[in-house]
């Protein structure tokens, strides 16, 4: 009996001696055991090392390509290598450092300097994140797959995508005649429609992408007592939220849970949620038939 439990206590140390062993160091350059040696090297594109992931799952990639697609795409570029306004994401540490996600859902969740923070789940991430990461496995370059032009798509369906999804805000004869002429640089106009005012709060003023008037968002507050204060959202977290008035003064109103009533009017709601509804095609379709605008 005794001695049997001694026998199994030197199996459990010897096995835990053994997963010790192989523990991966500390490094997080180093590919996980069982990833692939070294196929491809640096993979074609060259430049920093990437590091080397396991084969991702394709139906991950897929649903991360496709978030990747929507969410990312029209900053970071299709191939992640940094476009209007976003930043190369292959050369950040961050998403070199990043596993499966962990690291970049802060950014994403919490927005970074330029970058609006996106209604994004950790699973969505993490797809996200390993559709990234695939950019390099095995010397698979994304970069080598993008169509010449991103006008791809099909005029026609483009026009039926709108007449189903802007047609109730906007019409092709009115206020979006000539967008076409506005805005030649079909990339432009497609980052344009898919987040006017390139989805910062400046609405358009940082410079990147084509300068629409977007309405700045606003914000009501109800306190206890006393009358509605309306204006300008300057800032809102838990605790505080800060407007300032059509007379250009600050006011801030200390938040308690529900108190006070707070509702924030986001004339670009629409087309945030609109942005998750996009699949790749009627991105491309919407964008063909948007420069035929003239
Ligand atoms: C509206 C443009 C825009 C969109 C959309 C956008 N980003 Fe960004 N992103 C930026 C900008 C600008 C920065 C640089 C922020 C800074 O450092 O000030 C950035 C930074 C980042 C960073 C940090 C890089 C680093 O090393 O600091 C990560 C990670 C990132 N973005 C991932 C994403 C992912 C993933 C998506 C899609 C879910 C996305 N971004 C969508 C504009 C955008
Ligand atoms: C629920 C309403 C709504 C829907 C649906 C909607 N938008 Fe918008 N859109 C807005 C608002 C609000 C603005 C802010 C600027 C404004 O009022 O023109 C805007 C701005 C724009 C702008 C910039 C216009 C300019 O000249 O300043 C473009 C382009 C645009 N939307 C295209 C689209 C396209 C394409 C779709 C469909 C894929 C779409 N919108 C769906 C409400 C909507």
């Amino acid at each position: 009996m005794k001695q049997a439990t001694f026998a199994k206590m030197i199996l459990m140390l010897t096995a835990a001696a053994a997963l010790w062993a192989q523990a991966p160091p500390q490094n997080p350059q180093t590919p996980p055991a069982g990833a692939p040696a070294a196929r491809g090297g640096r993979g074609a594109g060259g430049g920093g090392a990437y590091p080397q992931r396991p084969p991702a799952d394709p139906a991950v990639l897929e649903r991360g390509k496709a978030l990747y697609g929507v969410h990312c795409n029209f900053c970071h570029g299709s191939d992640a290598r940094g476009g209007e306004g976003g930043p190369n994401l292959l050369r950040s540490d961050m998403v070199l450092n990043d596993q499966s996600g962990e690291r970049i859902a802060p950014v994403v969740q919490g927005g970074k300097g330029e970058m609006p923070k996106l209604e994004l789940n950790n699973n969505q991430i993490s797809d996200i994140a390993t559709y990234i990461h695939s950019f390099r496995v095995g010397g698979y370059d994304i970069s080598r797959m993008v169509p010449p032009s991103i006008l791809v798509g099909d005029a026609k369906a483009g026009e039926a995508a709108f007449k189903a999804k802007c047609a109730s805000c906007h019409s092709a004869t009115g206020d979006l005649k000539g967008l076409g002429t506005r805005i030649p640089d079909a990339k432009l106009l497609q980052n344009g429609f898919l987040m006017p005012g390139g989805g910062g709060r400046g609405g358009g003023r940082g410079g990147r992408g084509p300068s629409f008037n977007v309405p700045p968002t606003t914000v009501t507050v109800t306190p206890a007592s006393g009358p509605k204060v309306e204006g300008r959202l300057v800032r809102i977290d838990d605790f505080l939220v800060t407007l300032s008035e059509a007379d250009g003064g600050q006011r801030s109103f200390r938040r308690d849970g529900d108190l006070p009533k707070v509702e924030i009017h986001d004339p670009l709601q629409p087309h945030k949620d609109l942005l998750p509804t996009y699949t790749d095609k009627q991105i491309h379709d919407l964008t063909a038939y948007l420069v035929t605008l003239k």
